[in-house]
């Protein structure tokens, strides 16, 4: 280096205390509580955020630290926020994850969530306790690049939107979850409505008992996106869905995707945009439409066989001959054949990091874990495993129970590392026998590099495959590739995107299929990884990774009193 080495010091000591200059501290004020609501028409009991579901957006700069204090007035119910593609380092214990890194928020009492956005993008909070995601509990988070900083956006717009998008069911979580677990199983079924930004539209509301449905209330009046002529926008775009996958187009405007989970992507251009639960995209779309008229937001269902009708917004012209709040003249686009997976595969692979915003991954991974998603039963009941193990919450956080050497606190022998890949046949019906339940986890050595390689397979029923989204908590990993049919350890791994692969937190598994992805063991705490789908993870779909727990500093007393405790049991 021909550089003195004072000057670089100082130079990055005036950048980091400029920086410091800058932070600010957003606090928010949050009371948790049901809500009658009428999301789609139909009049629900909703979790709601201070009266409002979805919640208030979360807006801040990189850079910025939140702090959120949560009451819980919810009378029966326990709650926990998670803060969805936020990494939380240094703080492990604000991640929300009930179970894993805290113990619930019991009726009456508050909880104050304090971390630091560190990087600029789009994220969403949601519930993380139960299946209380589907009852509302959900909202974004948006935090702007530092200005002039090194993540500023390498892309111009003139103003921004923010979608999010959701399924919406009439039953309740309790209904879903009891259902789930019952024999013989009573599925949750498709969504009754799809949602834009907490509003939808049941297509059955007269055919309903008379005050359950109100057509005309205004909680599910369609949103409207105004844009002046000619000018550029930036949609962000969240999905929160429990259960689908969903196509969005924006009728007459292709898009141009620029951000994935608040990393910048080499752009590319859609007719329409496939985005699985806990996705985030952000994309360019230029206002350059007839402006006399109104066009359709559409939110569809893709890869498993729809039936529920098109979310519909509306996008509107300022200045246009139209009025702001009338149905455009035509039929809402409907997207691309559901099972189209091609299509979807082909989406997948083009995402990759913006060529000035490359983080080039480790060249090789330390240790490497095969996981083999497959649906199971388990006396009787149908659950979801990963290598034949279906995973359980432990009634004691993980972070408490590592922290305090409660060792009883859950099952210490390490989940598998890998299946019997060799005959494996992922398209046949596998009876997947000597299934069990485990809360046991996987314990990761701090610094080192892990790549988790999962693998799809058919479930219960003859062809069939679903698509899983998996989210890490706590990190952003590099998706190094997809395939269609059985990972092969031996071939694939050449294969790999190490050139320019995007950074992200949550993945798309397609039917049949595997995603490979690689990341560091460096944050300091214990972190769920588990498909985004409601009601797999609550059939058992996840695993949870532990790194560098000795390095976090003292917990929190509010993360703690439930399951074990020192002294107790
Ligand atoms: Cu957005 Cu563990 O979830
Ligand atoms: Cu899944």
């Amino acid at each position: 280096m021909g550089r003195p080495p004072r000057l670089l010091c100082c130079l990055f000591l005036t950048l980091s205390l400029a920086a410091a200059a800058r932070a600010a501290t957003r606090h928010h004020e949050w009371d948790i509580s049901y809500q009658f609501t009428h999301s789609d028409c139909v009049r629900k009991l909703a979790v709601t955020i201070n009266g409002q579901t979805p919640g208030p957006t979360i807006r801040a700069t990189q850079g910025d630290t939140v702090v959120v204090r949560v009451k819980n007035s919810l009378l029966t119910e326990n709650v926990a926020i998670h803060w969805h593609g936020i990494r939380q380092i240094g703080t492990p214990w604000a991640d929300g994850t009930e179970g894993v890194t805290q113990c619930p928020i019991l009726p009456g009492d508050v909880f104050t969530y304090t971390f630091v956005v560190d990087r600029p993008g789009t994220y969403m909070y949601h519930a993380h306790y139960g299946m209380q995601r589907s009852a509302g509990l959900n909202g974004l988070i948006v935090v702007a690049a530092a200005p002039g900083g090194p993540d500023a956006e390498p892309f111009r717009y003139d103003g921004e939107h923010s979608v999010l998008l959701n399924d919406w069911w009439h039953r309740s979580t309790y209904e879903q979850s009891t259902g789930l677990a019952s024999v013989p199983i009573v599925w949750v079924g498709e969504p009754q409505s799809l949602l834009i930004n907490g509003r939808g539209r049941f297509v059955n509301c007269s055919a309903m008992a008379a005050g359950a449905c109100n057509a005309t209330h205004p909680e599910c009046a369609a949103p409207v996106f105004a844009v002046v002529p000619g000018k550029t926008y930036r949609f962000r775009i969240a999905s929160v869905t429990s259960l689908s996958a969903l196509n969005f187009e924006i009728e007459g405007h292709p898009m141009t995707v620029v951000e994935a989970d608040g990393h910048y992507v080499k752009p590319f251009v859609v007719k329409n945009l496939n985005i699985y639960s806990g996705e985030t995209y952000s994309v360019l779309i230029k206002a350059d439409q007839d402006p006399n008229r109104n066009y359709w937001l559409a939110s569809n269902v893709v890869s498993r066989k729809p039936s529920t009708a098109t979310g519909t917004a509306i996008l509107s012209y300022y200045g246009g001959r139209s009025s702001t709040r009338r149905p455009p003249p035509t039929t809402p686009p409907t997207g691309p054949a559901w099972n189209d997976t091609t299509y979807r595969f082909r989406q997948s692979v083009a995402t990759v990091a913006h060529p000035a915003h490359v983080e080039p991954p480790p060249p090789r991974a330390d240790r490497t874990i095969l996981l083999l998603n497959t649906q199971n039963k388990i006396d009787g009941r149908i659950k979801w495993a990963l290598n034949n193990v279906s995973f359980t919450l432990p009634h004691t956080p993980y972070l408490v129970a590592m922290k305090s050497g409660l060792l009883g606190a859950f099952d210490q022998r390490p989940p598998p590392e890998t299946y019997a890949h060799q005959g494996y046949d992922v398209y046949a019906v596998q009876k997947n026998p000597n299934t069990t339940t485990s809360d046991g986890l996987y314990r990761l050595r701090f610094g080192s590099v892990v790549d988790v390689v999962l693998q799809n397979a058919n479930m219960l029923a003859a062809n069939n495959s679903e698509t899983h989204p998996w989210h890490l908590h706590g990190h952003d990993f590099w998706v190094l590739g997809y395939g269609i049919g059985r990972f092969d350890p031996a071939v694939h791994p050449a294969t790999y995107n190490l050139k320019d692969p995007i950074l992200k937190n949550t993945v798309a598994v397609h039917p049949y299929g595997w995603t490979a992805l690689r990341f560091k063991a460096d944050n300091p705490g214990v972190w769920a990884f588990h498909c985004h789908i409601e009601a797999h993870f609550f059939m058992g779909m996840g695993i949870v990774f532990e790194e560098g727990v000795e390095r976090v500093g003292q917990l929190p007393q509010e993360i703690m009193g439930c399951g074990k405790t020192k002294g107790g049991h």
